[in-house]
């Protein structure tokens, strides 16, 4: 063990006599943004805290950076993570917080390691105003800033945009690629908001009912099973298309719905032959996607299984 930023083999714990995770294991490697999916109390929260070294495992071997966080200090300095109360003392202000944590960590340059991040999360204007007059959008990106003050090499996001709205859960979102691309960070993503997975993950894991149900890059899951498909809305019915993209080599079906033609493709690149020959026949075309299955389908087939089965 230890090639990978965070090494998770065999991981069994129970609480009270119930297995809350069984024989679980996944790999996230350096500089990957890892999602770690599954309903509440799945256990995700759980296997941060083992992997952090606050709880032990009850089986199994967990590493982060290649070592046990429970027994090195050292190591543990180099990893970050922001639970869901983000940590943040209300009373004192956005600076002061950081400055707080940074005195604990040890940051240098404290001050400006603070400005730099106040800037990056957005809050320099209000960097003296007490945290307890902040908005939860606002709390939260406080609370990323103060999770990577000390610039470490993975941290842990536990459901960094619940409860925030869609703009402020955009702006975290955002922030977390903005970060793992800037400091080049190893980020794990608890979450169970399936779009903010699949746009920013490269590889996922789907915890249900204790186990891992699923471990692969994203664009893996959502690739349409089979073969790849588009589906392309025209300015008129889509009937007569089919017959003409029908015969084309590299299309192996067409259905016609009203105005809208899915077509499955044999080559993944045919996409723009396709719309070529359509334009050349007279069709005018006002959208056209490519089908995939969206993660949130994929989710739910495993959770759903989960919850009929075990
Ligand atoms: N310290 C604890 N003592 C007893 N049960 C716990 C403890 N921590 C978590 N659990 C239980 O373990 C399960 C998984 O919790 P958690 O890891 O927080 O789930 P998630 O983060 O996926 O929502 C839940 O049923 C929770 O009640
Ligand atoms: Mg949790």
């Amino acid at each position: 063990m230890g090639v990978n930023a965070v090494e998770v083999r065999g991981l069994s714990r129970s609480f009270d006599g119930r297995d809350i995770l069984r024989d679980v294991s996944f790999t996230v490697g350096h500089g990957e943004i890892f999602g770690y999916l599954g309903p509440n109390g799945a256990g995700k929260t759980t296997t941060i805290r083992i992997l952090l070294g606050l709880l032990a495992p009850g089986a199994g071997e967990v590493r982060v950076l290649g070592r046990d966080l429970a027994a090195d200090d050292d190591a543990r300095a180099r990893v970050g993570v922001l639970f869901e109360n983000n940590g943040l003392a209300d009373r004192m202000s956005a600076a002061g917080n950081l400055a707080y944590y940074a005195g604990l960590y040890g940051v240098e340059d404290p001050a400006e390691r603070i400005d730099e991040l106040l800037a990056l999360v957005d809050l320099a204007d209000r960097r003296d105003d007490p945290v307890g007059t902040f908005s939860t959008g606002m709390k939260r990106k406080l609370g990323i800033a103060r999770a990577i003050l000390h610039r470490p090499e993975v941290v842990f996001f536990d459901e960094p945009s619940s409860g925030l709205d869609p703009g402020a859960q955009r702006m975290v979102r955002d922030l977390i690629v903005e970060l793992s691309r800037r400091e080049e960070m190893t980020v794990f993503l608890n979450s169970h908001h399936l779009d903010e997975v699949q746009r920013i993950c490269s590889t996922v894991a789907i915890l249900a009912e204790g186990r891992i149900r699923a471990f692969d890059s994203v664009a893996n899951l959502t690739r349409a099973s089979g073969r790849p498909a588009v589906t392309l809305s025209l300015a008129g019915p889509g009937d007569r298309a089919c017959e003409v993209v029908g015969n084309l080599p590299y299309v192996t079906e067409c259905d016609a719905d009203g105005d809208h033609l899915r077509c499955t493709l044999a080559d993944p690149g045919a996409t723009p032959d396709l719309v070529a020959a359509l334009v050349g026949a007279g069709f005018r075309i006002e959208e056209v996607r490519r089908s995939s299955r969206s993660l949130e389908e994929i989710y739910l087939e495993h959770v759903g299984q989960a919850e009929g089965g075990a």
